[in-house]
């Protein structure tokens, strides 16, 4: 089981042209908003994120933010790298063998993250859930959540939700027949 929660613009990006997810904070009043975040990390046993994504959570001037273990593929790197490089697992291969070797870890239910990875995943129709929240701002460029896809793949809305009278989230699900 692969989940997705993650935001993007209303034109579909999860980054600007520069990498950047401050226009996240357009309306700044939703970090004081359950977003359903918390809930749905619960219900995963750890996170498969892309290694550009794991380069920009070691940017912040944070914590580590995850409770869930994570791991870290990337087919460039032999080791994790930045302060959070003993944090996270870094695993290498194909899609397929990657969550293969996490399944063995005995972590079945995971949270998908990145742009690349992300597309990566739909590409083999391995996701299964996506929590999509949609800013309402147009970023006219970017990094996009969706690309091109070797098959159309339907989803269900299964929950609509607004926040703040400004905030879509979405939660789709895979219609497999
Ligand atoms: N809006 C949001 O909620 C949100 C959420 C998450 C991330 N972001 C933003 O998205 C950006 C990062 O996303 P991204 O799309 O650039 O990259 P990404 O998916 O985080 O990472 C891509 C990297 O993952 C590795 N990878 C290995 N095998 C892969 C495969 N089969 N398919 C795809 N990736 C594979 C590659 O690393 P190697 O090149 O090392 O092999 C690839 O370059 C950041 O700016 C981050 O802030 C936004």
């Amino acid at each position: 089981m692969n989940k997705v929660f993650i935001a993007t613009s209303l034109d579909g990006y999860i980054a600007d042209e520069n990498g950047n997810i401050d226009w996240l904070d357009t309306f700044p009043e939703i970090n004081t908003v359950d977003t359903g975040y918390h809930s749905f990390i619960e219900e995963v046993d750890g996170l498969l994120m892309g290694r550009a994504t794991f380069e920009k959570v070691s940017s912040f001037d944070i914590e580590w933010p995850y409770k869930k273990p994570v791991f870290v593929l990337s087919n460039t790197w032999t080791e994790l790298q930045g302060k959070f490089s003993k944090d996270a697992v870094l695993v290498n291969g194909t899609i397929k063998e990657v969550l293969e070797y996490i399944h063995k870890q005995g972590y079945k239910r995971l949270y998908v993250d990145g742009g690349s990875l992300i597309q990566g995943l739909l590409k083999e129709d391995l996701i299964d859930e996506m929590v999509i929240t949609v800013i309402p701002i147009l970023l006219g460029g970017g990094i996009p959540l969706f690309g091109e896809l070797s098959k159309k793949l339907i989803f269900e809305c299964k929950e609509s939700k607004l926040f703040l009278g400004a905030i879509v989230q979405n939660r789709f699900v895979r219609k497999r027949t």
